[in-house]
């Protein structure tokens, strides 16, 4: 059986998406279906290439029962071939990956608010220059987010 391909696109890849991809991964090691996923992330930008998810985001993914462990890469044109669902967090995200699409490839872009029970319209705010009430508030978006966009997916790829 094929796996799930999943990716999460943030704008620097050190705060929001590299912690929905920690916690999406955790949640799918919870319930015991790692052999159905493939899970990554990766930014927009090339400002954070190859660097660990920023020290504040690590800090409050592990506050929050959450270890993290990715190296920041840039979102290519040959992510949309590889991957079956691109998350990005907010409508820039989206725009600037948008651009990069080969005409008709076959990944679909859903906003990760999409799957917030609390608020499907909204963009994942950036923390960058916030406090840590900020990585809190993002953490608890993202934490919600992961578990109903997993629902989603086992609903519609592994019953
Ligand atoms: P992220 O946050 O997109 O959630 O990783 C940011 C990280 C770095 C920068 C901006 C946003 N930056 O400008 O370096």
């Amino acid at each position: 059986m094929s796996k799930v391909k999943v990716l999460f696109v943030c704008l620097g890849n050190i705060c929001r998406s590299p912690l929905a991809e920690g916690i999406f991964t955790q949640k799918v090691i919870e319930m015991g279906l790692s052999d159905h996923f493939e899970i990554d992330s990766c930014g927009t930008s090339n400002y954070h290439i190859g660097e660990q998810p920023d020290p504040r985001t690590i800090k409050n993914a592990l506050k929050n029962g959450v270890e993290l462990n990715h190296q920041g890469r840039q979102f290519t044109y040959a992510d949309f071939l590889e991957f079956d669902y691109i998350l990005p967090m907010d409508q820039s995200n989206k725009r600037d990956i948008e651009r990069l699409r080969p005409g008709h490839e076959r990944a679909e872009a859903l906003m990760m608010r999409y799957f917030d029970p609390l608020d499907k319209n909204a963009n994942v705010p950036d923390p960058y220059y916030d406090e840590e009430k900020g990585f809190q508030e993002v953490f608890e978006i993202l934490y919600r987010s992961c578990a109903s966009l997993l629902d989603f997916l086992v609903k519609k790829h592994l019953n």
